[in-house]
């Protein structure tokens, strides 16, 4: 709930195994593919989060209805026919990936008008790339009264699309566009990341002609429908990357159930010049801290560098690391609203435009903290397993929307957390 708590006592190593759940970041886009067809689309190793259901809602109001399979709630059920094209402000302002039905929608029935997503606390985010992409593969783009119109006579039309630089929605919009366009579309400087490998593989599962798949130049040929599929989303690699920083900040040892090892690009290797263990197990990932932690500088980059989803929680373990780190923000211009946060707790962390310096300090102590992002928030929770005392993290629904039960999770491994209703 939106006012409720999460408390941390901090100094508890970390030990046991914590399953890892599906991918938030290709859950979301495989439910919007959801669009693109009349037939059934099955999605298992769906994670709990408040942003599917977002999803699932927004989908509901488009005409296709998003149902469990089961009683686990991980498998989902998508199929209707498409009733309206509009996507409403209230639910677009939640959750910028609602954005990803424009492509879909215009592509399957040449029509769509959704709400811009507006200010987001990470920066400005435009969404011109999405659009001029759209208008290449023949869509009319207008803004109208906060909302893009965008529609076309007839099918979109295959074209080349360069991006100028690599974005992951644009990438996926694009590609689920260009799948029932009217011949071939190449992406070119196309993002890379596991999800949208994930993304295109269900997409070929519904019919669709994809190659160059895991490559940053994407070629489609449209085809005139897609059909049913079933497919499983892959493991979220930054939950993956979020308790292997807990477990190291901890002292402790874990197994990351379910967890692939390739998806993990270079926080492998930055981790490792920290000082942690971390490698392929029976199982999924373990992940061990040798001895002590040493500083190690990061750059956050597009896969399969650094990502700047994993930026805050390698700040997080930095901070009480020995000697100093640099971690360099290139994605988004303002994405360090934990380091006043993580400063409150003991920190010693200083911000020169893209650049923060860490220099480690022996240890935190623990405060009341909040943070007004995903990442952020879940940084202030790695935090607080190294600090003395007692750490309260509040304004928690950012973490629903994409950590599935964190405090139950880390709870299951030793550590003292718990979380306050109300
Ligand atoms: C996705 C992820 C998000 C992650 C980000 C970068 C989802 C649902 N979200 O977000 O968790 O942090 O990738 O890995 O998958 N940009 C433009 N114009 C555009 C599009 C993007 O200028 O049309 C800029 C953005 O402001 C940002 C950069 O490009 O500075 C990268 O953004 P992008 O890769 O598009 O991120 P998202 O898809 O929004």
């Amino acid at each position: 709930m939106a006012l409720d708590r999460i408390r941390i006592r901090g100094g508890k190593p970390l030990s046991g195994e914590i399953q890892i759940s599906g991918a938030k970041n290709a859950t979301l886009p495989l439910m919007a593919a959801g669009l693109l067809t009349d037939r059934r689309v099955v999605l298992t190793n769906v994670p709990k989060l408040d942003d599917i259901t977002t999803m699932a809602t927004l989908l509901a109001q488009h005409g296709i209805a998003v149902e469990p399979v089961g009683n686990k709630g991980r498998t989902l059920s998508l199929g209707g026919t498409i009733s309206n094209t509009e996507a409403p402000y209230d639910i677009v302002r939640k959750m910028r990936a609602s954005f990803l039905v424009l492509g879909p929608l215009v592509a399957r029935v040449g029509e769509a008008r959704v709400s811009l997503p507006g200010g987001c606390s990470i920066g400005a985010r435009p969404i011109d790339l999405h659009l001029k992409g759209l208008e290449q593969l023949g869509a009319r783009v207008v803004l109208d009264g906060g909302y893009i119109d965008a529609r076309v006579r007839g099918r979109l039309r295959g074209a080349t699309i360069v991006f100028p630089f690599v974005s992951v929605g644009a990438t996926e919009n694009l590609l689920m566009a260009a799948t029932l366009a009217d011949g071939r579309t190449t992406l070119v400087n196309a993002a890379r990341e596991p999800e949208i490998s994930d993304l295109a593989e269900c997409l070929v599962k519904m019919g669709a002609r994809i190659e160059g798949i895991g490559s940053d130049k994407l070629v489609i040929e449209g085809v005139d429908r897609l059909g049913e599929a079933e497919h499983a989303v892959i493991p979220d690699r930054i939950e993956t990357g979020t308790y292997a920083c807990a477990a190291a900040i901890s002292g402790g040892q874990v197994l990351l159930r379910g967890a692939r090892i390739e998806h993990l690009g270079a926080t492998v290797r930055a981790l490792q010049e920290a000082g942690v263990e971390i490698a392929e197990a029976a199982g999924g990932i373990s992940v061990r801290r040798l001895d002590g932690l040493h500083g190690a500088d990061a750059m956050t980059e597009p896969y399969p560098g650094f990502p700047t989803d994993m930026q805050a929680q390698f700040m997080a373990l930095m901070a009480v690391a020995e000697g100093a780190a640099m971690v360099t923000e290139t994605i988004f211009e303002n994405r360090f609203m934990h380091v006043p946060e993580l400063n409150r707790m003991g920190a010693r962390i200083n911000v020169h435009g893209a650049s923060a310096i860490v220099r480690g300090v022996p240890s935190l102590s623990g405060a009341p903290v909040m943070a007004t992002d995903l990442r952020a928030s879940v940084s202030l929770i790695v935090a607080g397993l190294a600090a003395t005392g007692e750490t309260i993290v509040n304004r928690v629904y950012h973490l629903d929307r994409g950590y599935e039960a964190v405090e139950r999770k880390l709870a299951g491994v030793g550590a003292e957390v718990e979380r306050i209703e109300g």
